[in-house]
């Protein structure tokens, strides 16, 4: 695996991005409008910039380069999948196949015998990050079934009833650790990019994100951190400070479902709050059930992951 690249001072792209005005929450229709039907931009699209920064995320609609490199590497998710040595990653009652860095593609992206991953959603990162490339990590492979979520063994009963009522909601990259399981910031992945792999109606667990939380979780991490310095932080103990932000942004921040069909991605904030959603009762997926692709390269440091673009 090559060593990811450094990743490049973004301080000057996040201060036009910061002195350019911000669409209005009102304006949201018409961009989702935008998003669902317009032909892909050829150039840079400073509406799915703002899009991207004022929600925490942003849709890219279908684009045939995508949608080559998807049918060239679902048979090794489809491999990922089955594997015998994946069979750890079947969750939550066998409705939830988590495959945490399943995919066994290389630093371009591509599966054996298949192409580099590319595309306007691959070209709208590289132009944020200011970067013409990056070593992609090996993708999870995030596949729902009918269902999600069951009861599991090692969960919880509210550990369950914050997975059903609240889409298991999290950060990324807030791993507990210690015998009392607290919570440290360990990850910095500079976003996370999904990319779905098999055709499924919107109410099949979609993605839920919460527009906005990636701007709470920036102010009250860095009110936190602001006397500690950055290679301390992952020594720091932030598990009631997580959850009081949690608290905050399901009080002010929209919850918003996503989905999309293969061809499609999306683009989430590495801070905003996300989860999965229950199984909607009239749910249809295609035979590989709901199964999405995530990439989520961790490219930067702690500072890099609080105060980057
Ligand atoms: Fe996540």
């Amino acid at each position: 695996m090559p060593a990811a690249p450094q990743r490049p001072d973004t301080d000057h792209l996040r201060t036009q991005l910061a002195e350019r005005p911000y669409i209005a929450r009102d304006n949201r229709a018409e961009l989702e409008v935008r998003g669902a039907n317009a032909p892909p931009p050829k150039e840079s699209d400073p509406l799915q910039e703002r899009t991207f920064f004022t929600n925490g995320w942003c849709h890219f609609p279908h684009d045939p380069v995508l949608a080559g490199w998807v049918e060239r590497t679902l048979p090794a998710a489809r491999a990922a999948v089955r594997a015998p040595e994946n069979a750890e990653w079947l969750r939550c009652g066998g409705t939830w196949f988590a495959g945490v860095n399943a995919l066994p593609n290389d630093a371009s992206g591509a599966v054996e015998g298949g192409p580099p991953v590319a595309g306007r959603a691959v070209d709208f990162i590289h132009r944020l990050a200011g970067t013409r490339g990056l070593a992609w990590d090996p993708a999870q492979v995030s596949v729902v079934y009918p269902g999600y979520p069951r009861p599991m063994a090692s969960e919880s009963a509210a550990a369950f009833r914050y997975r059903r009522d609240c889409d298991a909601a999290h950060l990324d990259g807030l791993l507990r650790d210690g015998p009392r399981r607290r919570r440290f910031l360990r990850e910095h992945h500079a976003f996370i990019l999904g990319i779905p792999f098999a055709a499924a109606s919107p109410d099949a667990a979609p993605l839920a994100v919460w527009e906005g939380s990636h701007e709470v979780i920036r102010r009250v991490f860095h009110d936190h951190f602001t006397d500690t310095p950055p290679d301390e932080w992952r020594n720091v103990d932030v598990t009631d400070l997580y959850h009081a932000a949690r608290r905050e942004i399901f009080e002010t921040c929209p919850r918003r479902e996503v989905a999309a069909q293969p061809g499609e991605a999306y683009l989430v904030h590495r801070l905003a709050l996300h989860g999965i959603a229950p199984w909607g009762a009239g749910a249809a997926a295609a035979a590989d059930g709901r199964m999405i692709v995530y990439f989520r390269p961790d490219l930067g440091g702690p500072q890099a992951w609080l105060s980057g673009v």
